[in-house]
């Protein structure tokens, strides 16, 4: 790999967090693309709850754990903490509307299934619903929720990976079908663009081609 020629280096702005009032726009419009884990959870007195979270991702494969972060005390985290599972449902670009219509601060009382008209689908593991109008869900069992900075980081065993068949090409997730959204910065949002494929190299074949 050839380095860039001195000179040709960026002038880069440094910020400096503890200095500034929120770095919280400029991180949300630098970590881009993120995928939306469309988190649904039940209330102790049964009221279904939906909301984007798109501070997620996976952790470990074996067992397999997943992690989000809410910004705080929420709905959402309230409810784990009270019930214990959630279902992380996939988000299509079919449904960006709706997953929009989620993040409304609604009250506790609220089912975002109803305020929005998503169809409730019941999990074979946990309590909490999937969306049927999702390619997939992840069924989670709680596992711990961390409190990191401002962020309460929810920590979710997969006890059970429901895929619509209709996303599958020959037993394989194909990402046309699956059409997933991201999150940008602000309010922005985007869909997978280009596709391009390149395998991991063995060192031997990358001492061979460099
Ligand atoms: C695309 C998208 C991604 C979001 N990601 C997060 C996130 O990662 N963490 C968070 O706390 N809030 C996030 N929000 C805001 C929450 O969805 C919003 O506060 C919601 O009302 C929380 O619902 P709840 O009170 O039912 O838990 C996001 C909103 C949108 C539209």
């Amino acid at each position: 790999m050839t380095q860039p020629a001195t000179g040709a280096l960026p002038q880069r702005r440094l910020v400096d967090p503890a200095a500034t009032r929120s770095v919280y726009p400029l991180l949300g419009s630098l970590v881009v693309p993120r995928p939306i884990a469309w988190v649904s959870s039940r209330s102790q007195s049964g009221i279904d709850n939906l909301a984007p979270h798109s501070f997620f991702t996976v952790v470990s494969t074996s067992p397999p754990i997943v992690m989000f972060s809410s910004m705080g005390e929420k709905d959402t985290v309230r409810n784990i903490r009270a019930t214990g599972d959630f279902v992380v449902c996939g988000t299509p670009a079919s449904s960006l509307e709706a997953v929009n219509l989620t993040s409304v601060e609604f009250g506790p009382d609220v089912s975002e299934f109803d305020a929005i008209g998503l169809t409730r689908e019941p999990s074979a593991t946990v309590a909490s619903a999937r969306v049927a109008e999702s390619p997939y869900a992840l069924e989670c069992r709680l596992v711990e929720i961390h409190p990191m900075g401002n962020g309460l980081v929810v920590y979710g065993e997969v006890t059970c990976i429901a895929v619509d068949e209709a996303v599958l090409v020959d037993g394989r997730v194909s990402i046309d079908l699956l059409d997933p959204i991201a999150r940008l910065g602000g309010s922005d949002w985007s869909r997978i663009g280009e596709v391009t494929t390149r395998r991991r190299l063995t060192v031997e074949e990358f001492m061979s081609v460099t």
